[in-house]
């Protein structure tokens, strides 16, 4: 099974500066050797750089740095594209959650190319399904979700390589979700397991209830995993943190029951900010997040099946 490794050294999607040393934290944790001592062979494709930004302006003055996030998205979508073509399994290390309008894009015209569906599941506290017209911070790390979701509200961004149908993503872990982001999620029917529903329900049957449903349909399965997703107790790196966050037991198992499901073909993971972090412990337990999903496990028991 081969992997390639992406840095993706984006911070012009947050206003919190920290997360262009995200893949250089992922690389010092050791995530190459650990995937390779997995039994993986990994190649590090080194760090994505960005295209010739364009001269854009945008009638929302809240926006921020649009010339910079399409000039990444234009450059991440063709490399994602890339490797999802020439490996079993790309990993993109950001760098903020804008990375995801061009890694999801590029995987998912992969996807379309083989005749398959693409999935995507986004672990995260916040649904980040803002367009230019309705984000009011202007961090473009809040929007990638309409966009490869190809809502309209994109003005001077490059038509999407490929969108993904969003009654075929799923997001878990939310709990922070602005006005106009309700209304959108109600709208375009993603499935939405927010925390309240974890609490109630635990992540292991909501999570296998959509794998089944990609199983079904022969898809590919994206996971987009933000550092948020985590609660700040175990994962201060982070610098949009929402309290009542992830256990360290919640992620592990749902990184071990992807890693059983077979299913997974690309994983982003995304907003570490090491210049946030506390000796490490956050670059450290998303590089061991990696690890379970890339099939860590705590003894050799066979795979389970669901
Ligand atoms: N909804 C908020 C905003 O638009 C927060 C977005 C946080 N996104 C993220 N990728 N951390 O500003
Ligand atoms: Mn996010
Ligand atoms: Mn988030
Ligand atoms: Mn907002």
């Amino acid at each position: 099974k081969t992997c390639q490794i992406l840095g993706i050294p984006t911070q012009s999607g947050t206003s919190e500066r920290g997360c262009i040393m995200g893949p250089t934290a992922f690389r010092i944790a050791g995530l190459p050797e650990i995937l390779q001592n997995l039994g993986w062979e990994v190649t590090d494709v080194g760090d994505a750089v960005p295209a010739q930004p364009p001269a854009v302006s945008h009638p929302n003055p809240a926006v921020r740095n649009l010339d910079a996030i399409i000039a990444w998205t234009e450059s991440v979508t063709r490399r994602a594209y890339e490797m999802a073509s020439t490996c079993d399994l790309p990993i993109f290390l950001g760098g903020d959650h804008s990375m995801s309008a061009g890694t999801i894009p590029g995987v998912a015209c992969r996807a379309q190319e083989l005749g398959q569906p693409q999935f995507v599941l986004w672990l995260d506290a916040h649904t980040d399904l803002h367009t230019l017209h309705t984000t009011t911070s202007g961090n473009l790390h809040g929007t990638p979700v309409a966009y490869f979701t190809g809502q309209p509200g994109f003005e001077g961004f490059p038509v999407p390589a490929a969108t993904v149908d969003p009654r075929n993503v799923c997001m878990m872990g939310i709990r922070s979700v602005d006005q106009a982001e309700k209304r959108h999620v109600a709208a375009i029917g993603m499935t939405v397991f927010d925390m309240r529903t974890i609490d109630e329900q635990g992540i292991v049957a909501p999570l296998n209830s959509f794998l089944d449903r990609v199983r079904h349909a022969n898809g590919r399965l994206h996971v987009s995993l933000d550092v948020d997703f985590l609660d700040p107790e175990i994962a201060p790196a982070v610098g949009t943190t929402v309290a009542g966050g992830a256990t360290f037991r919640e992620a592990h198992l749902i990184m071990e029951i992807l890693h059983d499901s077979g299913l997974v073909t690309s994983l982003d993971l995304a907003e570490l900010n090491p210049f946030l972090d506390v000796r490490a412990k956050t670059a450290r337990l998303m590089t061991d997040l990696a690890a379970s999903l890339l099939g860590r496990r705590v003894l050799e028991h066979k795979t389970r099946t669901y």
